[in-house]
């Protein structure tokens, strides 16, 4: 027995398909190197179709070439580069199935679709009847843990770290199968530390770590994954032992090249650093009265002798904000750090940018840096640690939510709207960015089930199968989750996909009215609590009085409004034009303004939080129908996290009809109970 769940890779048994013959005998073609990789693809495909179909496969490999320039350990040089390593075809040719990859990489991506299709009872012969190839949407598919060394998780609600005990760093069987479940759904970089680097952290780049980093990297390295480390921007004083973190500086300068030199060579799998500077208490380039690029592009240019990438956050605000202020705007930061200097940033700095330009709420607009720069590398950073999303208690299937990120339409490139998607954009196809990609803060922890709630594991598995191939829907990647975690059962994969699908809107509705955020219990964001962050410093305020709701973000307020390009500056510029889910985002407005939707503002906020518990309600009665039909531990787990979820609901119900019915003084035309 395992002490952690297996989850899509359970591989347990499937009824036989009819087109699984072909399975008896595959054939790994193609250019690619025999090295780990590879080895571990053919470890995986045997485990898969043995647990799964009980054929042992007689897997032969037909072209593979010890060629050490195609080995791992060369790193790619642009994104372009590793998405051509991950290309893979799959094909049925005389009663054999064929993968066949110019790299590695390509046959373990290929044999992990084998097995999908297995594990969601695909027709085998069918599904690769005519020839199938494949090439990743996003060069990088990252994953970002917020895990501390003494094994707390910031922002983790699935446990503790499996990354770290008591400041040292743990490798162990369940690191491999971390590495195989990430591998699987297309996942090909980690970062293993929280971006706020402290206390032992910061040691990461010295001999204290690097022999467990560089076991750790060929780990990961086996499963085509690079590794990357958080960096402490100012390491120069706090491991340096100098009095300045300057980039300008020349003994600065002169210490990060011998630090990198000893970094590389010590973890030569390592492929770069995630930072976070001038952010939240962070230190940074500022403080030397110098810009972001200027911190950024200093350790690009070192780590670039290593084919190394700085991915730099743009989560750079000011956190000590005045509430009575209404001129600043949080909003606004990132665009205003960072736009100035489109152009500036070296050709191996990727800007790593927050979906929305606050901090993960449930709705936000998406941040205009992107369509706003158009010479800089870019990346997109999404959560699915559910920090505001309902933490892991609250069933929350963000992937519906990611789909609408990538599919924004920022107009860079004119109001004709050809190739200006955020998934455009990120892929590298708008602007032919040397590097870009998608991140995500992760989920996971050392419970037994990964993720707190089962239900969660679903946003682990849909953003790798999202970031891998931005077309996929929302609802085939919650059917395939469903089907290789939970079960195959035609009712129940289709009635947990009932709760899957609606539950980010549901979650919506009883939190965060016509896009304002922030009514949540202010440090732990759990729970409502309306005015938590209205007198505090961090610049997330909803500004209600008696007479109406939202903030003034158009030319006549902040202006944030306009930073986006024509014609979505003018559509949220306008009331009448915004959309009604972004209306409060944008707007301030008096509680009997009349929506798209026919309803007055208040009216909207009673209605939609009425519904909100009564469909999280739903969800959980629809839960407790699958009692017998699903493993034990799975109901029992989503159920207790059900019944959390419905208190919460309900206070969050009760307290925002309140607190609004008591400012506005309106009664709700329902007539319903309000407090
Ligand atoms: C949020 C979160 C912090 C985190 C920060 C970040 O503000 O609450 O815990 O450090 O985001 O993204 O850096």
């Amino acid at each position: 027995m395992f002490d952690y769940a297996k989850l899509w890779l359970k591989y347990t048994p499937k009824k036989k398909n009819t087109g699984c013959e072909c399975l008896k005998k595959v054939v790994f073609s193609g250019k690619y190197s025999h090295d780990k990789i590879s080895e571990n693809a053919k470890k995986e495909l045997q485990a898969g179709l043995s647990g799964m179909l009980g054929i042992n496969p007689e897997i032969t490999e037909d072209g593979a070439c010890a060629d050490s320039e195609r080995s791992t350990c060369v790193k790619a040089t642009s994104g372009a580069d590793i998405i051509l390593r991950e290309k893979y075809s799959i094909s049925v040719k005389e009663g054999s199935l064929y993968i066949t990859a110019d790299y590695s990489t390509g046959i373990l991506y290929g044999v992990f679709d084998v097995l999908r299709t297995v594990g969601c009872d695909k027709d085998v012969a069918c599904a690769y009847q005519e020839e199938k190839t494949v090439y990743p949407s996003n060069p990088l598919r990252m994953l970002n843990h917020w895990d501390n060394m003494d094994g707390s998780i910031e922002r983790g609600y699935s446990g503790k770290s499996f990354f770290y005990v008591d400041n040292e760093i743990v490798i162990n069987e369940r690191t491999i199968d971390y590495a195989r479940l990430i591998a699987s759904v297309g996942i090909n970089a980690v970062v293993i530390n929280n971006v706020n680097v402290k206390q032992a952290a910061s040691y990461m780049i010295t001999d204290r770590y690097f022999d467990k980093l560089a076991e750790l990297g060929e780990i990961f390295a086996g499963y085509g994954i690079g590794l990357y480390l958080s960096l402490n921007y100012a390491s120069t004083i706090e491991i340096g032992g100098m009095d300045s973190a300057d980039p300008l500086d020349e003994n600065v300068i002169a210490w990060w090249k011998i630090k990198m030199a000893e970094i590389f060579k010590r973890i030569p799998t390592l492929k770069g650093f995630l930072v976070k500077a001038d952010s939240e208490g962070r230190p940074g380039p500022f403080t030397y009265g110098r810009t972001q690029a200027d911190g950024a592009n200093m350790l690009a240019d070192i780590a670039k002798e290593y084919d190394a990438l700085i991915i730099w956050r743009c989560f750079v605000y000011n956190c000590r904000q005045d509430w009575r202020d209404r001129k600043t705007d949080r909003a606004r930061a990132g665009f205003d750090n960072f736009m100035p200097m489109d152009g500036d940033y070296h050709d191996n700095v990727i800007l790593q940018i927050k979906n929305g330009p606050m901090d993960f709420q449930i709705r936000e607009p998406i941040s205009p840096l992107f369509g706003g720069l158009k010479k800089t590398n870019q990346m997109l950073e999404v959560q699915i640690a559910q920090e505001y999303t309902g933490q892991q208690i609250d069933v929350c299937y963000l992937i519906p939510m990611f789909k609408e990120i990538l599919g924004f339409k920022t107009y860079c490139n004119g109001e004709s709207g050809a190739d200006d998607t955020v998934a455009d954009i990120i892929s590298g196809k708008t602007f032919g960015s040397r590097f870009s990609g998608i991140a995500a803060v992760t989920n996971t922890g050392n419970d037994f089930n990964w993720t707190g709630n089962y239900l969660a594991g679903a946003n682990l598995f849909g953003f790798g199968r999202l970031a891998f191939d931005t077309e996929l829907p929302a609802e085939e990647i919650a059917e395939e989750f469903i089907r290789m975690t939970v079960s195959d059962d035609a009712e129940v994969v289709s009635d947990i996909k009932e709760i899957l699908l609606p539950s980010r809107t549901i979650y919506e509705k009883y939190t965060c009215p016509l896009g304002i955020g922030w009514m949540v219990t202010p440090a732990s964001h759990y729970g409502c609590s309306v005015d938590g962050y209205e007198y505090d410093r961090w610049g997330t305020y909803h500004r209600a009085d008696h007479l109406g709701i939202g903030v003034d973000r158009s030319d006549a307020g902040t202006g944030y409004a306009l930073l986006y390009n024509e014609p979505n500056a003018s559509m949220y510029n306008s009331k009448e034009n915004c959309p009604d889910v972004l209306v409060l985002f944008f707007h301030h407005l008096p509680y009997t303004h009349v929506l798209h939707s026919g309803k007055t503002v208040i009216q909207h906020i009673y209605d939609t939080h009425f519904e909100g518990y009564d469909e999280a309600e739903g969800l959980a009665e629809k839960w407790k129908s699958l009692k017998g039909k699903i493993d034990e531990d799975i109901f029992e787990n989503v159920s207790e996290r059900f019944k959390r979820q419905l208190a919460n609901a309900r206070e969050w119900r009760d307290q925002v009809n309140t607190y609004f019915y008591r400012k506005s003084g309106i009664e709700d035309e329902k007539h319903r109970q309000i407090w």
